[in-house]
């Protein structure tokens, strides 16, 4: 995303973006993903201005925040990994990959959030997860450990 229309600063970067977004019906969805592609979350003074700028409350932007899980209103790690627990996954071994994840990613200082997600449309390959928006099928808990320890720099088995 570019930001060139604007000076650099919060405000007017979020100015630019609600601009870029103008006109269109119901453009709250577009400009949050937009303002957490720029900023890696949704800060709490982008909503601010975010409420500001759509005339709507505080309040009402910070539910869709919430709501959606793909918006975070906190920095994320570095790498983001979301395992898959719709029933096609569990079925061949879902539930063991989501436990790895969980227990790997528990590390402190660690640099990997994992997430849950609810079929990534790659069912015939499961178990399925993804990886910095990369879908990888046929996940094992030795794989979450690859992916996990690597991202971390290395760490005990
Ligand atoms: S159930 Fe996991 S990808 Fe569809």
């Amino acid at each position: 995303m570019t930001t060139e229309e604007s000076d650099g600063t919060l405000p007017s970067t979020i100015a630019a973006i609600c601009r870029r977004h103008s006109g269109r019906e119901g453009p709250l969805l577009a400009i949050l993903h937009d303002v957490q592609d720029t900023f890696g979350h949704i800060p709490d003074e982008a909503v601010r201005h975010v409420a500001y700028t759509l005339n709507l409350t505080r309040a009402e932007v910070h539910g869709v925040v919430r709501f959606y899980t793909d918006f975070h209103a906190e920095p994320a790690r570095a790498h983001r990994l979301k395992v898959c627990r719709a029933e096609a996954c569990q079925a061949v071994g879902g539930r063991a990959v989501w436990a790895a994840a969980q227990a790997l990613s528990a590390v402190p200082d660690g640099r990997v959030e994992i997430e849950p997600v609810y079929c990534l449309g790659n069912c015939p390959c499961g178990p399925s997860a993804q990886w910095d928006g990369r879908t990888l099928g046929r996940m094992t808990p030795e794989r979450v450990h690859e992916l996990v320890a690597a991202a971390n720099g290395g760490m005990p088995s």
